[in-house]
């Protein structure tokens, strides 16, 4: 008798972060036996890994964690696991108002997963585990990517900067960056699972490999290389490069106050290395980043930015904004428009500041109230936005290269890519036949195709396929 097939459905919520998380989770659970499915109802298995960066998000967590109890009254035996930020952050009270979890994991837990579910499943006795004394780092095990030609892959984790809004240090505990070896290991991995676009992830990934520095762990495989490197971040990357078969390499985010010339310049000389940085501006006013405790100034931001389109005119620059951080005059506000004007970014995300308690900035006077942030928030999506459609106009009539991965949902006819600086690109993607708007010769995701751009707009380039 062969027994009876078990699902699990993993919902993520949050940054690359949390995603590469899940895929591990899904990867721990198919070791297990588990099938995927897209239903939560029919899941035997359910893993919700949460993000608490902004009280937005942890509202809508909230609200599915609520709507999961009426889905489990359904399905007796049904088991529910939170885990992430937010479960690292609440920990036992989450346990408490929402008694439909079964099982708490906190942040440093990804890699045991396995064991606390088996445990749970043996004994069925509830578990909330939240200590951030992590064992390793390192990773073991398997990956259920999303995407079947790029790959997500974490090269460190937490973070030790404590900008004074920010709950990721609290929830994600201290810089660990994983041995060049055990990253090399996963890249040529999925390599040989056929992924070609690697992006690495970290919190501040211009840390990489300085806790090695710091704390001189030589015993650790492939963390020699690392600690002798006089900047680790660009040796893993030159590393990466070098691995056969990867046609793109990302990364992200990049801190401007660690940001080197040698990581540019490694960029620079690089094969498969993107001409692509995404780095966090937070705010253009000098006072408000020294309450933020980012480290840098505004002269200095603009400095980096030279140096990058120094050594590489064609980068495209991508940032984060908050707007409306305790404080913050009209005056440090219009310091934030003029230097976006100034850096010339390709895009920026931009977020109303929320406040998070336990942070320093949730305990400062002049909150900024909700109306003027909200218009803030438009002035400055409305500066950027220009500034992007004006960038993107320049590439009319020109020629891209662009990795193509998949249909688009509005229109299957129509196919989507990203270029080496993360463009957006679509085309009409029709029939096997060289017709007057432009190639349609048959593409699979992942392959790397020429788009001519005809119609470039803010936020993609639309064009037509010319090989
Ligand atoms: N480590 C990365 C990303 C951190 S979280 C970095 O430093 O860039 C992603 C973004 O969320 C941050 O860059 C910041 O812009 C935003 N963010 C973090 N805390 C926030 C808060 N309390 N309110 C609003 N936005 C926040
Ligand atoms: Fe948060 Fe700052 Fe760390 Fe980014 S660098 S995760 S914004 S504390
Ligand atoms: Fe990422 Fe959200 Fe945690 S942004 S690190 S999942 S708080």
């Amino acid at each position: 008798m062969t027994a009876e097939l078990k699902y699990y459905h993993v919902l993520n919520y949050g940054c690359q972060m949390n995603e590469s998380d899940s895929e591990h989770y899904a990867g721990q659970l198919e070791e297990m036996g588990y099938a995927p499915t897209d239903s939560p109802a029919a899941a035997d298995v359910i893993v919700v890994n949460t993000c608490c960066v902004r009280e937005s998000a942890e509202l809508r967590i909230l609200g599915k964690i609520g709507e999961l109890k009426r889905v489990k009254a359904q399905h007796p035996g049904q088991v529910l696991c939170v885990a992430g930020c937010m479960a690292q952050k609440d920990g036992e009270s989450l346990m408490h108002k929402y008694p439909q979890i079964d099982l708490l994991l906190g942040t440093s837990y990804v890699n045991s997963f396995k064991k606390m579910l088996q445990d749970y499943l043996n004994a069925h006795k509830k578990g909330v585990y939240t200590s951030l004394e992590v064992q390793s780092s390192e990773f073991e095990g398997t990956r259920v990517r999303e995407s079947g030609f790029s790959a997500w892959i974490p090269i460190m984790y937490g973070c030790n900067n404590f900008c004074t809004y920010c709950i990721v240090p609290y929830v994600r505990g201290r810089e660990r960056s994983r041995s060049i070896a055990n990253i090399l290991a996963e890249v040529r991995g999925a390599v040989a699972k056929g992924y070609t676009e690697i992006t690495l992830l970290g919190q501040n990934v211009d840390s990489y490999g300085k806790d090695f520095l710091r704390d001189g762990t030589y015993g650790r495989p492939g963390a020699a290389e690392a600690s002798q490197a006089r900047e680790p971040f660009a040796a893993l990357l030159r590393a990466v490069d070098q691995v056969p078969g990867v046609e793109r390499v990302h990364f992200m985010t990049s801190h401007p106050r660690d940001m080197s010339e040698e990581v540019i310049r490694t960029v620079a000389e690089g094969t498969h290395l993107c001409e692509q940085f995404h780095v966090a501006l937070q705010s253009g006013s000098n006072r408000i980043l020294k309450a933020m405790n980012r480290g840098y100034t505004r002269e200095r931001f603009l400095e980096l930015v030279a140096t990058i389109r120094r050594y590489i005119p064609d980068a495209a620059i991508t940032t984060d904004i908050i707007v409306g951080f305790p404080g913050e005059t009209d005056e440090d506000f219009e310091d934030t428009c003029r230097l976006v004007e100034e850096a010339g970014f390709d895009s920026a995300y931009t977020f109303l500041y929320s406040r998070r308690s336990g942070t320093p900035a949730a305990r400062m006077k002049d909150q900024v109230p909700d109306d003027v942030k909200h218009a803030r928030l438009q002035r400055l999506m409305d500066v950027q936005n220009a500034r992007s459609l004006c960038i993107n106009r320049a590439f009319q009539d020109r020629t891209v290269e662009v990795m193509a991965e998949g249909p688009t949902e509005k229109d299957p006819a129509v196919w989507s890519g990203r270029t080496r600086t993360n463009k957006l690109v679509l085309w009409p993607q029709n029939g096997n036949a060289r017709t007057p708007e432009g190639s349609g010769l048959p593409v699979r995701p992942g392959q790397l195709v020429h788009v001519k751009v005809t119609a470039p707009q803010t936020w993609l380039l639309k064009g037509v396929r010319v090989d």
